[in-house]
């Protein structure tokens, strides 16, 4: 079969460094074809929709890639409503989307008596959908409640696996410990649990990606985000370099064959930096889209990095656009919940 000889599982530290050094440049496409394949086995050609709800631009953290760090001055800041959620959730449910993504910066505003109140509302409004909730690091209770109140998934991208490099990306209050503590008490609970990292972020080495293939493979999430680093003109990396979509595909398709099941998104940060970034990583064993349910009126002020793509396109548009893209890329749409298959 096709996969033979791509049985990555059991490689070493070092063997997997050599790997991605030989796949810098030009990935090999037997490796592209066997992701491809296990992406197949597990899914077909199915890829899924989640629709994303920025909720609030807001953010007690200050990681330096981050465009909505609290210290940047220069952002609109924003909070949207229960009703405004509520809303968003009623057009991407009329559109066909069964998941429902509310992310946020870390902001307290939405105490926890807010978040039971909004899944509840959400759940049974949309019994047939799933919450997916991505607003960092909280107490293992407060994860608890959301989970109890009927929050299915949670997104917490480790960002770097490796504790020096983490820091150099963070301040001294954020410690890769926590985040991955975090981690594994979310999966503990229940959640169906999302990991992820940037690639190519400022200081980043082979050996990082190594630790963050190794780290996934021990994590074992259900879902991967992996998407290029891309500069924000407003923090401290403003005049680094972004990632590049070979580094950025070659990840993907790494993860796809140490984790066969999980659901991997082909990014938006991926099709900001690529016109057809997102295609290619589709063809690199991605099976997610995430297109955005947010107002229009809020999108450009949820500016993580530059240029984002899709801020000015309604969720009708957006829809039809990407649906068009996964066809003609060979795959085809898929607007179940489109859980994770064990
Ligand atoms: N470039 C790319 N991705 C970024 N993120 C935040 N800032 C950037 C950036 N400058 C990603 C982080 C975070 C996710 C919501 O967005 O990985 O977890
Ligand atoms: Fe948003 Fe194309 S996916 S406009």
């Amino acid at each position: 079969m096709i996969t033979k000889g791509y049985d990555i599982s059991s490689l070493t530290k070092k063997e997997l460094k050599a790997l991605i050094e030989k796949n810098i440049h030009a990935t090999d496409e037997k490796l592209l074809e066997a992701a491809r394949y296990t992406r197949e086995l597990a899914y077909g050609k199915k890829v899924f929709f989640r629709g994303l709800i920025e909720f609030s631009n807001y953010c007690k953290n200050d990681c330096y890639y981050c465009g909505i760090r609290k210290s940047n001055r220069n952002v609109h800041r924003y909070r949207l409503t229960k009703e405004d959620i509520l809303n968003c959730c009623m057009t991407g449910h009329e559109l066909g989307f069964r998941t429902f993504v509310l992310q946020s910066g870390e902001d307290l505003y939405y105490t926890d008596d807010f978040m039971l109140d909004l899944i509840h509302e959400i759940k049974n409004r949309f019994p047939d959908s799933a919450i997916t909730l991505s607003m960092g690091e909280k107490s293992d209770e407060s994860y608890k409640k959301y989970f109890q109140a009927g929050a299915d998934r949670y997104l917490l991208r480790h960002e770097t696996a490796t504790e020096a490099h983490y820091n150099k990306l963070h301040p001294e209050n954020m410690r890769f410990s926590n985040r991955k503590k975090a981690l594994y008490s979310l999966k503990e609970i229940g959640f169906q649990v999302g990991a992820g990292f940037m690639v190519n972020s400022p200081y980043q080495t082979t050996d990082h990606l190594v630790n963050d293939l190794l780290f996934l493979k021990e994590l074992e999430p259900h879902m991967v985000g992996i998407g290029p680093f891309i500069p924000h003109h407003d923090t401290i990396f403003a005049n680094e370099k972004s990632g590049t979509v070979d580094m950025t595909v070659l990840m993907v398709a790494l993860v796809r064959l140490l984790l066969p099941q999980a659901l991997i998104p082909a990014t938006t940060a991926l099709g900001t930096i690529d016109p057809f970034g997102r295609e290619r990583g589709l063809q690199a064993g991605a099976n997610v889209v995430m297109p955005n349910l947010s107002p229009t009126s809020v999108r450009e002020n949820y500016s993580l990095y530059d240029n984002k793509i899709c801020t000015g396109d309604e969720a009708a548009e957006c829809k039809e656009c990407i649906s068009g893209r996964i066809r003609n890329a060979g795959f085809e749409p898929d607007f179940s919940r489109g859980d994770y298959e064990k």
